[in-house]
């Protein structure tokens, strides 16, 4: 505005050019200069003396980069908006440039709010292979598979790295014996290492003892940011511990990391089995990849050798069966892990069992679930390029 003494005709015809300029377009992003923030300032002006040739305009604009190529074209539509509104006279437009922080304000908002910065797996040409660990029921093991593959990917070598992306049952850090945040370094985090894998959970990020209440879309930038912000290093592997069910996480990852593929965890149970199925087939919807099923809890050795089948049987390999017709590809049963307390204790002291008891029958079959993981080769040949193009 022109000074403190604006008056209102002053006002009212500032009004009238910033609406006017809503129908210029920035030349190359091709949406109003209004919505991109790139109108700085309109200053009006009334010389009583020339008042007959109309108030003068000043419309400050700043341009995404100095050398906009289009800087010309952008002043000639501004002046022109500008003198469409009846009492304006001469119009002057100002440029400049944005700061970096209105620049990265600008690349947020046309990104639909995801902001930066990138995450590494997105890339197409990352080389990390990101499996993401679902359920369709809680409680089935998928928290205790997944530090325990990552362990064992660990012991065999490899570069790993897990995302407890269960916001609200985050369990990750106390199997792996977690317990301090990350580091932060500038706009980094540094993750902490246990038993030679990266850790983060969003439970490193709420303070002690308080429910985390959020919603989908402050989901999505949690994870984002994880995936982001976090100094992972040069990744073999990365393994995220999903919820259970099909919710607004799982959705997120599929359009976060459109190369992640699902590997569904259930028991034997028939019931399960079915809820699993749905965890599963939401892949077709995403268009991820089904790796494969692992059946957690399969049965209880018996002091006599024999096996006592607690939770029925064959729901693995149906569920299986099942999101291969659903997928028309080939989804295996990767494993069969028998309920064994060991593997509870080490869950619960924070050193899994492939670790403390790595002779195990649970821990053997989750060594070679492990072993498959690690030994699948990964070619950038036919990656799915996913939901979201943005
Ligand atoms: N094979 C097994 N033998 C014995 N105990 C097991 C086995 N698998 C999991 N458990 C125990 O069952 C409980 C649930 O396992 P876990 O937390 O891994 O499941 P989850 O699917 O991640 O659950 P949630 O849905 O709550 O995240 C834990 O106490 C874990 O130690
Ligand atoms: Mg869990």
């Amino acid at each position: 505005m022109a000074g403190g003494s604006a008056t209102p005709t002053t006002d009212a015809l500032e009004d009238l050019v910033r609406t006017a300029l809503t129908q210029v377009m920035d030349p190359e992003i091709r949406r109003p200069v209004t919505e991109l923030g790139m109108v700085r300032s309109v200053d009006v002006s009334v010389d009583p003396a020339a008042a007959a040739g109309g108030a003068h305009v000043v419309v400050g604009i700043d341009l995404t980069v100095a050398g906009c190529p289009m800087k010309s074209t952008l002043v000639k539509d501004v002046t022109a908006a500008a003198q469409t509104v009846a009492g304006v006279g001469k119009v002057d437009v100002d440029l400049g440039v944005m700061s970096a922080e209105q620049r990265s304000e600008l690349r947020t908002m046309l990104r639909g709010g995801v902001g930066e910065p990138e995450i590494p797996f997105a890339k197409p040409d990352s080389l990390t292979k990101v499996y993401a660990i679902a359920s369709g029921k809680g409680g089935v093991g998928k928290s205790s598979v997944t530090a325990n593959l990552a362990v064992a990917l660990a012991a065999d070598g490899l570069n790993v790295g897990v995302v407890d992306a269960d916001i609200y049952g985050f369990s990750i850090p106390r199997m792996l014996g977690v317990d301090r945040a990350p580091t932060r370094v500038d706009n980094m985090l540094l993750p902490p290492v246990a038993h030679g894998v990266k850790v983060v959970s969003i439970g490193m990020f709420v303070p002690q003892g308080q429910p985390v209440i959020w919603r989908g879309p402050m989901l999505h930038r949690a994870l984002q940011q994880f995936l982001a912000d976090v100094y992972w290093g040069d990744l073999d592997v990365l393994l995220l511990d999903l919820p259970p069910g099909t919710g607004d996480i799982a959705i997120s990852v599929a359009q976060l990391l459109p190369s992640s593929e699902i590997v569904v965890v259930t028991t034997p149970q028939v019931a399960a089995a079915e809820v699993a199925e749905r965890a599963g087939s939401i892949a077709t919807q995403t268009q991820q990849g089904v790796l494969g099923v692992v059946e957690n809890m399969s049965w209880l050795e018996q002091p006599d050798g024999s096996r006592l089948e607690l939770f029925g049987s064959g729901g693995g390999a149906k569920v299986a069966e099942n999101l291969s017709k659903a997928t028309g590809g080939t989804v295996e049963l990767l494993g069969q892990v028998p309920l064994d307390v060991t593997l509870r204790e080490a869950g619960d002291a924070g050193t899994p069992v492939v670790l403390t008891n790595p002779s195990s029958p649970a821990a053997v079959a989750l060594r070679q679930v492990a072993t498959h993981l690690a030994t699948r080769s990964r070619g950038l040949a036919g990656r799915r390029l996913g939901l979201s193009p943005v």
